[in-house]
């Protein structure tokens, strides 16, 4: 089923210059840009964006880093969107979880700098768009 998902390119992916790799991968597998913006993050959007985590312990180091740089913040569409861009990023530790040939897997090193966030669920999905792109 064609589905939605929002894609992160985080500070690390932009300051890196690894924004065009990881719109290339998107593009490569077959997926849709639907909406892409470079965005400078509030601290209350970012609370809003990972207030699954709050209470954590990596919450507020997550906070820091999340707001550090501008974003790229993309809206993907296509069949199994969600699973799909997952499945390009990899697991969420670079080097623990993700495997070779994946965002994380190429790129990473460590768990907070991971490069891309990905949408766990069609409710995630849903909420996070209307975080990032009101309008849509
Ligand atoms: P994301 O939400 O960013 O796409 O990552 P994810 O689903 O793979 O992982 P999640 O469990 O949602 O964690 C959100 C982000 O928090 C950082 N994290 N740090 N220090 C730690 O143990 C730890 N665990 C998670 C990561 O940057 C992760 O992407
Ligand atoms: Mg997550």
């Amino acid at each position: 089923m064609s589905e939605r998902t929002l894609v992160l390119v985080k500070p690390d992916g932009v300051s890196r210059g690894l924004v065009g790799e990881v719109i290339s991968r998107i593009e490569r597998k077959g997926l849709k840009l639907v909406a892409l913006e470079l965005k400078d993050v509030e601290r209350a959007t970012a609370e809003q964006h990972y207030a699954e985590h709050d209470g954590k312990p990596f919450f507020e180091s997550l906070l820091e880093f999340i707001t550090s740089g501008p974003v790229v913040a993309l809206v993907v569409e296509g069949e199994n969107a969600i699973a799909a861009f997952r499945q390009l990023a990899g697991g969420t530790h670079p080097v623990e979880k993700a495997t070779p040939g994946t965002i994380r897997g190429d790129f990473g090193l460590e768990v907070q700098y991971n490069l891309v966030h990905g949408s766990d669920s069609p409710e995630s999905a849903e909420r996070e768009v209307k975080i990032w792109f009101p309008s849509l």
